[in-house]
Formats: C-alpha cells, structure tokens, sequence
C-alpha cells in the first residue's frame, strides 16, 4: 500500500512545487552562483519525471519503490528540510485508510480512461474527477471477537 501511495504521489504530486526559500548568504548550487535576496523553488513534479530515476516516468508502476530505496532528495511529495510539510503522515494514513476501505468492499474500474490531472492554483487535481464503475462488491469477512 505504501508503494502505491508513493506511486501516486510521485505520478501527479498534489503540490508540484515546494514553497520558496530565500538565499540568505552567497552559495553555489548546481553550478549557478546565487546571491542573497535569491528565492529558490524546487519543482517537484520535474524531479518525480526525471528519467534517470524514473524510467517511463509516466507509466504507473508501484514497484519502482519497492525495487529501489529513493533518498529523501529524489521523491519529494511533501517537500523537504526544516519546512517541509507538517501533515504528511496525516495525509499518508488518510491515503492508505481509504483505500483500504474502498478497496476491501469493492471492486471498480474507471470510467474513462487517461484521466488527465490539472493545475488548480499551486495545486495539482483530477480534472473531471476520477469516475469509476463498480464491478463487484467483495464479500466481507466479520471480524473475529475479541478475546480479553
Ligand atoms: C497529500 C497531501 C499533502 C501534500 C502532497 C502536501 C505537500 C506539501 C508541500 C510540498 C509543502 C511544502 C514543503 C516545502 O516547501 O518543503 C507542504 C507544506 C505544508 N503542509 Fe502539506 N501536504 C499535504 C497535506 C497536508 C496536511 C494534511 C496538512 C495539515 C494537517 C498539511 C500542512 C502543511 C503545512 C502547515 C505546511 C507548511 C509548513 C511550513 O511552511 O513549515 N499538509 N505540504
């Protein structure tokens, strides 16, 4: 579930830049010199469609993350460094809770196919939604009594 999460945070990141930090005393970075007054963003959603970390950055393939161990500077979906999200295991948990509700109850396809995202503000959403047809509903187990 976590590798799907992160699939998804990586594919379309929810905020595809981080906030901007302002250069604070003269420092070299990638090669360009920048002088204090600088800000500086970090494009999330480039880094999540490099290539050399991503191959087929636009497939959707979970298992990139299972294969490989990113560091904390090649997937980014909540920023990075001292202000980098305050709500990121709220907005993990949330993710994984539900759809592990959804997903232990139902069984679905998509409407359409190639849902395309859009901008909204400096956020990244569903354009149309995402609509999906259920196919099925999955018998649900009771959950055995608790023994004291
Ligand atoms: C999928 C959900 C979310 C994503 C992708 C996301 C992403 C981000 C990103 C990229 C930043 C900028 C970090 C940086 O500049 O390094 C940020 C900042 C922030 N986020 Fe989130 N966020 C999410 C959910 C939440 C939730 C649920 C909360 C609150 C409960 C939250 C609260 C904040 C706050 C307060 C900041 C500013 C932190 C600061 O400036 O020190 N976010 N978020």
């Amino acid at each position: 579930m976590s590798a799907f999460c992160n699939e998804t945070l990586r594919i379309h990141p929810v905020a595809m830049l981080t906030f901007t930090r302002l250069v604070q005393e003269p420092v070299e970075l990638l090669g360009q010199s920048l002088e204090p007054g600088t800000r500086v963003g970090g494009c999330i959603y480039l880094l999540h469609h490099r290539e050399d970390l991503y191959p087929n950055s636009n497939q959707f393939r979970p298992e990139r993350f299972l294969e490989r161990q990113y560091s904390q500077f090649e997937f980014m979906p909540f920023g990075g460094g001292a202000r980098r999200c305050i709500g990121d295991a709220l907005a993990m948990f949330e993710m994984k809770l539900v759809m592990a509700t959804i997903i232990s109850q139902y069984e679905m396809k998509l409407a359409a196919a190639n849902e395309k995202p859009q901008r909204r503000g400096v956020t990244l959403a569903p354009a149309n939604g995402v609509k999906m047809i259920i196919t099925g509903k999955r018998l649900r187990q009771k959950a055995p009594m608790a023994t004291v």
